[in-house]
């Protein structure tokens, strides 16, 4: 890389030097091996509490710290969000009920079919490492199968997309694009967003869009592409806790999420699995 770093486009958007993605490494790997380790517990009778305590434990054990306990108030070293919940879904907390269950979950007990996203993300050495992915509890139902599927793909058609002269809207495009062709729809509501040496940061990256619009992409920007797929409508509402997002409609929602850098030719995703289970990681 040109040794170019330092800067902040006239976008606001931080363009961090060579030597600052072996931080992001360092970060994006502790996030991606929790999700890798916490998969084995992802099975019918454990609470979503539980997932978190892991998740905590593993994060303090690491050495390192959780960039969501505290963050305007957020208790939690994790969010999970269990069916119809598009994101951030408080761990301990009820599951709302679905349009499946014919009475209310008092509880936040995972049961057979469930499908959940949990998002991690941790700070090492100062810099923030944020990636999330989908478990299946017990059974998979086919149509739960193909939206995990369909929003994985998207993600990987969005950062596909990621070099330097294209922009951001060709990366919204790749997913919204992918993600209607197959009948199913974006989330507006939430976005990707930059980070570093801070959680968020600009850009807002929107997961739906125009190619050719939007800021163009630099080597050595940092943010994540995350995008939120529903099987249904894509409108969303925020729950009375002032956190968990459903869908209107109460369809399933799917959302992955991974934490990259702009390189010279491309792009490095800094939350790769180190056991290759990014997808799929189904639970047990
Ligand atoms: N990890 C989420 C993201 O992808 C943010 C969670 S903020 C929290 O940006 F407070 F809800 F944890
Ligand atoms: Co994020
Ligand atoms: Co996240």
């Amino acid at each position: 890389m040109t040794d170019n770093g330092g800067r902040v486009t006239k976008d606001g958007i931080r363009i961090y030097q060579q030597s600052d993605f072996a931080g992001m490494h360092a970060a994006g790997k502790l996030a991606a091996e929790i999700l890798d380790e916490v998969a084995a517990l992802v099975v019918p009778g454990v609470t979503t509490g539980e997932l978190d305590k892991f998740i905590e434990d593993y994060v303090n054990t690491a050495g390192a710290v959780s960039a969501t306990i505290g963050y305007k108030g957020y208790k939690h070293a994790s969010c999970i969000s269990v069916n119809h919940v598009v994101c951030h879904g408080i761990p301990g907390s009820n599951i709302p009920q679905s349009k499946h269950e014919k009475k209310p979950r008092k509880s936040g007990i995972l049961q057979d079919g469930d499908i959940l996203n949990i998002d991690v993300t941790v700070i090492v050495d100062g810099w923030f490492g944020d990636t999330s992915r989908m478990y299946i509890v017990g059974k998979q139902k086919k149509y739960a199968e193909r939206l995990i599927q369909v929003t994985h793909d998207a993600l990987m058609k969005g950062i596909e997309a990621v070099k330097p002269g294209n922009t951001f809207g060709d990366i919204g495009h790749a997913i919204q694009s992918y993600v209607e062709s197959n009948r199913m729809s974006v989330v507006r509501d939430f976005c990707g967003h930059g980070l570093g040496r801070v959680f968020h940061a600009p850009p807002n990256v929107l997961h739906y869009g125009r190619a050719g619009t939007g800021p163009v992409l630099e080597e050595g920007m940092f943010f994540t592409i995350e995008p939120m797929v529903n099987l249904g409508r894509p409108e969303t509402k925020v729950l009375k806790d002032d956190w968990t997002a459903v869908t209107r409609d109460k369809s399933l929602s799917a959302q992955f999420e991974h934490s990259i850098g702009v390189t010279a030719d491309g792009y490095e995703i800094f939350t790769l699995s180190p056991a290759g289970k990014f997808y799929p990681t189904w639970g047990g």
